[in-house]
């Protein structure tokens, strides 16, 4: 056997750990009830109309030139519209068209991490957060975000956790795996940590438009005095996972991302550029329309609540009730084994659901996280199964 580097065997993608023995059972014609996916798609969603018929044109019409490296000038035009719209004053120049926000994340890391060195993310976190620094030799360090609270950010946590060896910290609100959304006080709190220490932020912003109740304020507005790459994408807001289109936006502060930039624009060039006629579609969605976003949030809130009673009535689980995105991070009392959990979950009553150590080993044990995507029908069924499995629940 030939083999594979070292880098890439430290790769590892908790996720997939549950969904090869729901393939398994699959294969054996057993239905599996999926709570695992965060892909809209999958569900009773549909990319609006006139975003699908923009990106079919576009292929229609041969758009299937290589696309400058950084993305097509009009799409970074509405990009920068878009960011107006938040506060947040870039040009043309500081934005890089991904293929998703996981892309604009390689390139970051890749651009900002020497070997040994440091970044700081929320635990529990996105896994890209964890697999991609790692890749590149640097170290994710995750901090506390607190249960009791709301899932938010504790501070002190963050202070203890910064050291010399620190390049950033990144925030991610909405939240995925705990649905938190930050405000603008804990926003201001982290970023003055970013300041006297002389780092820069990674806000992740895919899921800025599906907050139930709050109007999104951007991090980059609140922190005006804070280097910051600002991330975002067609995948969540204007449902199409698929098509992987997203962007990073420098947001710079005294020339302080400079070489960061480069770093990043090398790694772009050298990648050539993102799906042109997708592209066009992005721009079609950020132009267009946005009527669906309320329809899509409408639909997920009678989901969210829903999941919500069930939770409340069933012995043994609690969850802080999300205030954005599709995701619900549910606290198991006493479980000792969070991905046993989830193994006999499926095995015995076919649903499938994800560890929540698998988003972070500290801060995620003990939960489990499902989306409050599929129709509410959907969702009684797998929770009349996941109350029978509490019922019956052995010492896990
Ligand atoms: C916080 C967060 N960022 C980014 C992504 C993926 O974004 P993209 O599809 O643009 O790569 C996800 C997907 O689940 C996510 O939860």
């Amino acid at each position: 056997m030939i083999p594979a580097s070292i880098r890439s065997k430290r790769i590892e993608y908790a996720i997939r750990d549950v969904v090869v023995p729901a393939k398994e059972l699959e294969k054996k014609g057993i239905e599996v009830l999926k709570l695992n996916i965060g892909d809209p798609i999958k569900y009773d969603f549909k990319t609006p109309e006139h975003i699908r018929k923009a990106a079919a044109e576009a292929v229609m019409n041969s758009r299937s030139e290589y696309s400058p490296s950084e993305g097509l000038l009009e799409l970074r035009e509405a990009i920068v519209d878009k960011e107006k719209g938040y506060g947040v004053d870039i040009t043309t120049d500081d934005i890089v068209v991904t293929t998703g926000v996981t892309e604009a994340l390689m390139l970051i890391f890749a651009a900002a991490l020497d070997p040994g060195q440091e970044i700081l993310v929320p635990g529990p976190t996105y896994p890209p957060y964890i697999t991609y620094p790692t890749f590149y030799d640097g170290i994710p360090k995750t901090y506390r975000t607190v249960e009791e609270d709301g899932w938010h950010p504790d501070p002190d946590d963050i202070r203890k956790k910064i050291s010399r060896k620190t390049k950033a910290i990144a925030v991610i609100n909405p939240n995925n795996p705990t649905g938190a959304y930050y405000d603008e006080r804990i926003i201001r709190e982290i970023a003055d940590i970013a300041a006297e220490n002389d780092i820069f932020m990674i806000s992740d912003e895919i899921y800025d438009k599906m907050l139930y109740d709050n109007e999104f304020v951007s991090p980059a507005k609140i922190a005006k005095d804070v280097p910051m790459i600002i991330l975002n994408g067609i995948s969540k807001v204007y449902l199409a996972p698929g098509w992987r289109i997203g962007y990073l936006a420098i947001r710079d502060v005294d020339g302080k991302l400079e070489d960061i930039r480069d770093g990043i624009m090398r790694q772009a060039r050298a990648r050539l550029c993102a799906n042109t006629p997708l592209q066009l579609g992005y721009l079609a969605a950020l132009k267009g329309p946005q009527d669906h976003i309320k329809k899509t949030m409408d639909k997920l809130r009678e989901r969210r609540d829903y999941v919500a009673k069930r939770v409340a009535e069933i012995d043994g689980l609690s969850v802080v009730p999300p205030k954005g995105a599709f995701y619900m991070f549910i606290k198991v009392d006493g479980c000792r084994d969070d991905k046993k959990f989830v193994l006999e979950l499926l095995r015995e009553k076919h649903v499938l659901t994800v560890h929540g150590s698998g988003f972070c080993p500290i801060y995620g044990k003990g939960h489990f996280r499902i989306v409050n995507l599929p129709p509410v029908e959907y969702l009684e069924e797998a929770f009349n199964r996941i109350e029978e499995f509490m019922k019956e629940r052995k010492n896990i």
